[in-house]
């Protein structure tokens, strides 16, 4: 186990874990615990951020990228190698990469970055000529983008958004998008991060029927489809007869738990905020 620093709040927390490590798929997570005793009580969702492999000692495992926000990530930020963990993984349906797929755009926002690089690895390693990828990243300050540096390597083409206008653009990342979208017309969007920001990027790529996977963020009490506190409604692609949508009734719906049907969903599936706006 490694503990790295990347910033002033966060780090790559660096597990040797064989078991993981072979079957991840972009865009899954594990549950973790990285403290002893019960307090905090649950082990808290983390998307993987890539896997790892020295060829020299046959070793293989997992990073998981966080940012010190409350007790467990504070807990979290003073592991050593050598500490005990609960970890239970790979859990989830991770991002599907369509066949032939020769240009996206990755769009992430804060910490929605932890799965995109694993996904252009694996787009780039799979797609035939080599794709067209574009990485849209936003956060609040130039020290909150983290991974940029991997990115530009992969040539990824990479387009930065800051609130604080410390680099790229000043604004939302989101607000981006009508300028580029038309001008590049990817083939897919993937994204992840807040659901204000995914709920934008929905519309955006609904206007322009580009089909969208989106990345869901909930509070989950166990991650394998037990306890129902991570629901999220979405829509019945066959809706019952007499329940199809004719602008009048409220849309047909069903609740579908994110950690085991998801995280990730087609956009157009999700009904944003629950239905509330
Ligand atoms: Fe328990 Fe999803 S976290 S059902």
């Amino acid at each position: 186990m490694d503990n790295i620093q990347l910033g002033p709040n966060y780090f790559c927390l660096r597990l040797l874990c064989p078991e993981i490590a072979p079957a991840y798929q972009p865009g899954q997570f594990v549950m973790l615990r990285a403290w002893a005793g019960y307090d905090p009580l649950l082990p808290r969702p983390f998307a993987i951020h890539q896997t790892w492999q020295r060829q020299d000692q046959e070793q293989q495992g997992i990073d998981i990228l966080y940012q010190v926000v409350g007790r467990g990530t504070r807990l979290m930020a003073g592991l050593k190698p050598g500490d005990q963990i609960y970890l239970v993984g790979p859990l989830g349906k991770g991002f599907i990469i369509p066949e032939g797929l020769q240009s996206a755009f990755l769009v992430g926002g804060g910490m929605g970055i932890a799965p995109l690089l694993a996904l252009a690895h694996k787009i780039i390693r799979d797609s035939r000529p080599s794709p067209k990828l574009s990485l849209l990243l936003g956060g609040k300050g130039k020290e909150d983008l983290l991974r940029v540096k991997e990115f530009i390597e992969l040539k990824v083409s990479v387009h930065l958004a800051t609130e604080d206008g410390s680099v790229g653009h000043k604004g939302l990342v989101t607000e981006m998008l009508p300028t580029i979208i038309p001008r590049q017309r990817p083939q897919v969007i993937y994204a992840s991060g807040p659901e204000a920001m995914l709920k934008k990027i929905a519309h955006e790529a609904s206007y322009y029927e580009i089909p969208c996977q989106v990345s869901l963020e909930r509070l989950m009490a166990c991650g394998i489809g037990a306890c129902l506190s991570c629901v999220t409604k979405t829509r019945l692609a066959q809706p019952p007869e007499g329940l199809s949508p004719d602008g009048v009734s409220p849309t047909p719906f069903q609740y579908q738990r994110v950690c085991l049907d998801g995280p990730v969903f087609e956009a157009q599936e999700v009904i944003w905020n629950n239905g509330a706006e």
